[in-house]
């Protein structure tokens, strides 16, 4: 209701006209349970009154950042009600600007014959695109690209086919970058895409015989906008008339179940939903390039990549009723957990989204599953736990990378070897 789109709402959406990036000076990022009334009203107070930003919530606690303006205030608040609380990020600006290696480091680590990737710092749309390019023009046999739609602000959506072509191949399609701040996100699927296409001759047959549909960045408009002015975005960039706030949150636009539990009709809220289900550009190209494709059951599953939290989620996302085929998913999605685990030893938690985190209706994992009948659709939060957050330095990329592969690894396991 209202109520809860005014909490929701930031004014830090608002900072389109202005073009200064903004500036997280002595913000901190404090995590606090929510395992009673008293802790979730106290959160509630601390975003109307302390102008907090929610930055993830699970069950039994949130994550929110307060500025450095209401710190001294929402911590005398938090204590008069007994509310214990930890602080995760100390000063997030500085934490920003350490986040990715000085740009002098970053040209000395790219290798100019073709492509601008490095997998040890977070690269710009265009380099993305570009290696995708590069990759199409270097192995034309196994790679192709595609622009599948085109953003609000104008740029290409372009997404990799890996493929040996083989008429009887069943598909994949990965996914990452649809909220802009989650930085990890197209850097760990670009990752994946170089392995695959650097190993291909040495890969198993279950890998070699799926078409791998990757779209590393979703939504570019945002992921952009996160780099130059608002490290914080997490939305599109389109404009919502007769509003000052811009973008929808392109993972409550899918066309399941649209418009319920999780959303808002605010375009100033952060999961504002649009105003239809498939309203934004990014949304109606995948939907559009996934009804295109061969008809029957040719994506097997369906991987989208976020941050941060380490769980692997399934449907469905939108309420906490159970899929029918709950066990196939939970074998599914532990079997990739353990798969994490014996690479790196690092804990991702497996269950349904709505249960695990909370309800949000209008995602994408939902309309893979509900709508395209794609059995083995996943979202995954990569890394970390809180540490960092959305601002993961860039020394964690081949970490991840590592994780996400494991990951995909796993679950085309799954889709294949039945
Ligand atoms: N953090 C993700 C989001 O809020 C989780 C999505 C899980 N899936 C879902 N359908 N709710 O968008
Ligand atoms: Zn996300």
């Amino acid at each position: 209701g209202l109520q809860r789109d005014r909490r929701q709402e930031s004014a830090r959406d608002q900072d389109d006209e202005t073009r200064e990036p903004v500036k997280y000076d002595g913000a901190q990022l404090w995590r606090i349970p929510i395992s009673n009334e008293v802790e979730r009203n106290a959160v509630a107070e601390l975003e109307t009154k302390y102008d907090g930003l929610k930055w993830k919530t699970v069950e039994n606690r949130v994550d929110i950042m307060i500025d450095k303006s209401a710190r001294e205030s929402a911590r005398s608040y938090l204590q008069n009600s007994n509310i214990t609380y930890r602080i995760l990020i100390d000063d997030l600006q500085k934490l920003i600007e350490v986040e990715n290696p000085p740009k002098e480091e970053i040209e000395l680590l790219q290798n100019r014959k073709g492509h601008r990737l490095t997998w040890k710092a977070y690269h710009n749309f265009n380099d993305i695109v570009g290696y995708l390019d590069y990759l199409a023009k270097t192995y034309p046999d196994l790679c192709s690209v595609q622009t599948i739609g085109t953003t609000h602000e104008g740029r290409a959506l372009k997404l990799l086919k890996i493929s040996n072509g083989h008429p009887a191949n069943e598909a994949i399609w990965i996914d990452g970058g649809i909220h802009a701040r989650e930085w990890i996100s197209p850097a760990v699927t670009t990752y994946i895409i170089n392995h695959l296409v650097e190993n291909w001759e040495e890969l198993p047959s279950y890998l070699k015989n799926i078409d791998w549909h990757i779209l590393p960045v979703l939504n570019p408009d945002g992921y952009d906008y996160s780099q130059k002015f608002n490290r914080l975005w997490r939305k599109n960039r389109s404009r919502n008339p007769g509003s000052n706030c811009r973008g929808v949150d392109l993972n409550r636009n899918y066309g399941y179940m649209w418009g319920g539990e999780g959303t808002s009709s605010n375009p100033c809220s952060e999961v504002y939903r649009g105003k239809g289900a498939f309203s934004e550009p990014e949304t109606a190209a995948v939907q559009n390039f996934i009804t295109s494709q061969r008809k029957g059951d040719y994506f097997k599953a369906f991987l989208t990549f976020h941050s941060y939290g380490q769980y692997i989620l399934y449907p469905w996302g939108y309420s906490k009723a159970i899929t029918p085929d709950n066990n196939d998913m939970k074998l599914a999605g532990t079997q990739a957990a353990t798969a994490i685990r014996n690479g790196s030893g690092a804990t991702y938690q497996v269950g349904p989204a709505a249960i695990l985190l909370y309800p949000a209706a209008g995602g994408s994992d939902d309309w893979a599953k509900g709508t395209m009948g794609i059995k083995y659709s996943f979202t995954v939060e990569l890394r970390d736990t809180g540490r960092y957050g959305f601002i993961l330095p860039a020394s964690y990329i081949e970490q991840s990378g590592q994780e996400a592969f494991n990951f995909v690894d796993a679950m085309a396991r799954s889709v294949t070897i039945l």
